[in-house]
């Protein structure tokens, strides 16, 4: 059980492509401790979600969910998820527009266009299939994880800059020490 550093956006692993895991080595003891590792890092830090780059590792694995989230009240629950080798497919054109933020981008939420409804499917912590057709925040939170295993961060998809701020003046509602990682 090790919580981790995150990463800041400035750190050239964050825009690198990650490496798939070949399917042979998910079950092996450094995927294992890895994965153990991204879960404590992203719980510490109360985050709806954590992919391996942000902790130094660039490699295709990606963990999300919660039940109750403290930097995102309002949302539904995400069933925990550890995803490796993702693949993501838009099931409509339409997208939506909401905030995000990002624990490499601390203090900053922006309003983010992502698809609606989207199919993903990728491997879990015991190399079995994962094939799931989601919407709303569930599926932000995916495409906001896959990006950074593509070397993206959300900063960089917003389309119109005056939606992008410190979370402290948006939502002064937000207890600071839950969000102000
Ligand atoms: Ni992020």
């Amino acid at each position: 059980m090790t919580v981790r550093n995150i990463l800041k956006m400035g750190e050239p692993l964050l825009w690198e492509i990650a490496q798939r895991v070949p399917q042979e080595d998910i079950l092996s003891l450094a995927t294992q401790s890895l994965i153990q590792d991204l879960l404590d890092t992203m719980r510490a830090a109360n985050g709806a979600g954590l992919a391996a780059p942000q902790i130094g590792i660039s490699q295709q694995i990606v963990v999300f969910g919660f039940e109750k989230n403290q930097r995102y009240p309002d949302e539904l629950p995400i069933p925990q998820t550890i995803l490796i080798n993702p693949v993501i497919t838009p099931m409509e054109d339409i997208k939506e527009s909401s905030w995000e933020g990002c624990l490499s981008v601390p203090g900053l939420r922006g309003k983010v266009p992502r698809y609606r409804k989207i199919r993903y499917h990728g491997l879990n912590q015991n190399g079995e299939s994962i094939d799931r057709i989601v919407e709303g925040f569930h599926a932000r939170v995916v495409q906001h994880e896959c990006d950074h295993l593509i070397g993206k961060l959300y900063p960089m998809r917003i389309e119109d800059l005056t939606q992008f701020g410190f979370t402290e003046v948006l939502f002064p509602e937000l207890n600071p020490s839950d969000v102000d990682e």
